[in-house]
């Protein structure tokens, strides 16, 4: 058992997670982008709304999902490593990525975007951030955060505090989406172990109940050829900040 401060995050392996994780569009991550997407698109947003995506690592899905609604978009990581990785990712986005943003672009939301890779790298900044940490001074009008606040830590105290901090970055009413891997049992990133809190549905509808109104649920078994060893799905979490 070991909390999120003992983990070197700064020395998280951003090449090799990306290579196991997003070199190719899964079909979990195209079920987790077509709710995104359509949540999404049922939102009416300011021209000048500000989206926040928290542990970034090298997944940009949230971001491309927000990126027709917002003006800007913060990146929040903890890693430096991963800090470096997006930004030098936004500067030139990589082909992958292409996969993913076909999805999006089923919508026409999307497809209004003109040049998506510039529109991503003008809108978007990296920022140092840890979820944990103190409550911000500043509040964001959307915001994402995948795969975060169950897969930085064993701790449940600091999954809650990973959740409430998490909402306390958005301002209330603010639509927000959140996915986690169910019953995790931790992960290898680059020969390295990092931490999961093995949670389940049950567990997030008890942490959200207070911090949530208007949530959806969804939850998906693992495919035939699953991600990752030891974890029995994943779920997703949309709504609305109380
Ligand atoms: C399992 S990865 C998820 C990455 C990405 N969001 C995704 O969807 O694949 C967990 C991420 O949380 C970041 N992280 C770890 N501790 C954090 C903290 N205290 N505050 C913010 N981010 C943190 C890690 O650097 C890593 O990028």
């Amino acid at each position: 058992m070991a909390g999120n401060a003992a983990y070197d995050w700064d020395a998280f392996d951003s090449d090799d997670y990306l290579a196991h994780n997003y070199a190719e569009l899964h079909d979990e991550d195209r079920r987790i982008l077509e709710i995104v997407r359509d949540f999404l698109c049922g939102q009416s947003f300011d021209a000048d709304t500000r989206g926040v995506d928290v542990g970034t690592g090298t997944n940009l899905y949230p971001a491309l999902a927000m990126l027709p609604f917002c003006d800007r978009i913060s990146l929040l990581e903890l890693s430096e490593a991963n800090r470096r990785w997006l930004s030098s990712q936004l500067r030139c986005c990589s082909e992958n990525w292409d996969r993913f943003w076909r999805v999006l672009a089923e919508r026409e939301a999307y497809r209004t975007v003109d040049r998506p890779r510039d529109c991503l790298y003008r809108r978007t900044s990296v920022q140092k951030w840890d979820i944990l940490g103190s409550v911000p001074d500043t509040q964001w009008d959307l915001g994402t955060m995948f795969f975060v606040a169950e897969s930085i830590t064993t701790f449940r105290e600091e999954f809650t505090t990973a959740l409430q901090r998490f909402c306390s970055l958005l301002k209330p009413g603010a639509p927000f989406v959140m996915t986690f891997m169910e019953n995790s049992k931790g992960y290898e990133v680059g020969g390295r172990h990092f931490p999961a809190l093995g949670i389940d549905m049950g567990d997030l509808r008890d942490e959200m109940c207070g911090l949530g109104y208007g949530m959806e649920f969804h939850r998906f078994g693992v495919g035939p050829e699953p991600l990752r060893d030891g974890y029995s799905g994943m779920i997703l979490v949309h709504g609305y900040v109380k």
